[in-house]
């Protein structure tokens, strides 16, 4: 698997650990109140970046361009910003309102470029073989 496949599993693993801890703290306290952070962690972080490391497990010629690593780090950058901002200010910080503003800009931002490495580039995907057991 290309490294950066490896990097986004590992990456997306860590955010559904924080994002179901998050969902058994809010059903333990019955404080529902960070929902949305609960909700965009397990989406953003979890199921989205592994799908991104999917698509480079299946096209490591396009897992080989720098460009999948900006794209790793802008996107991890975003959402590493993102959710605890997004957190605490559901409890009530206001003043984290333009920190999960620039936040959300940079996630987006790192949609975009995903966009941009599937729409170019070469496309040699790679078919999993199945493995026989006879
Ligand atoms: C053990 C794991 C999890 C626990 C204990 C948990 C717990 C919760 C709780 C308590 C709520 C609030 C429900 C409400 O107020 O209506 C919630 C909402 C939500 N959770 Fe989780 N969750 C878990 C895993 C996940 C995962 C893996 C995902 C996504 C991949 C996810 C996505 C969502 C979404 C989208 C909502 C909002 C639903 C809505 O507004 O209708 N959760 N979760």
């Amino acid at each position: 698997m290309p490294r950066i496949a490896q990097l986004y599993f590992k990456t997306a693993i860590l955010f559904l650990i924080l994002g179901i801890g998050m969902g058994l703290n809010m059903a333990i306290s019955q404080d529902h109140s960070v929902i949305g952070a609960h909700a965009h962690c397990n989406l953003l972080g979890w199921v989205t970046m592994a799908i991104f490391g999917g698509y480079h497990a299946l096209n490591p010629r396009k897992a080989e361009r720098r460009l999948a690593m900006i794209q790793y780090y802008v996107y991890t950058a975003g959402l590493v910003l993102m959710i605890p901002s997004l957190y605490m200010f559901l409890l009530g910080n206001m003043a984290m309102e333009p920190v999960v503003a620039v936040a959300s800009i940079i996630t987006f931002i790192g949609v975009l470029l995903f966009a941009v490495i599937i729409f170019t580039g070469e496309q040699v995907a790679v078919t999993p073989s199945a493995q026989s057991y006879r």
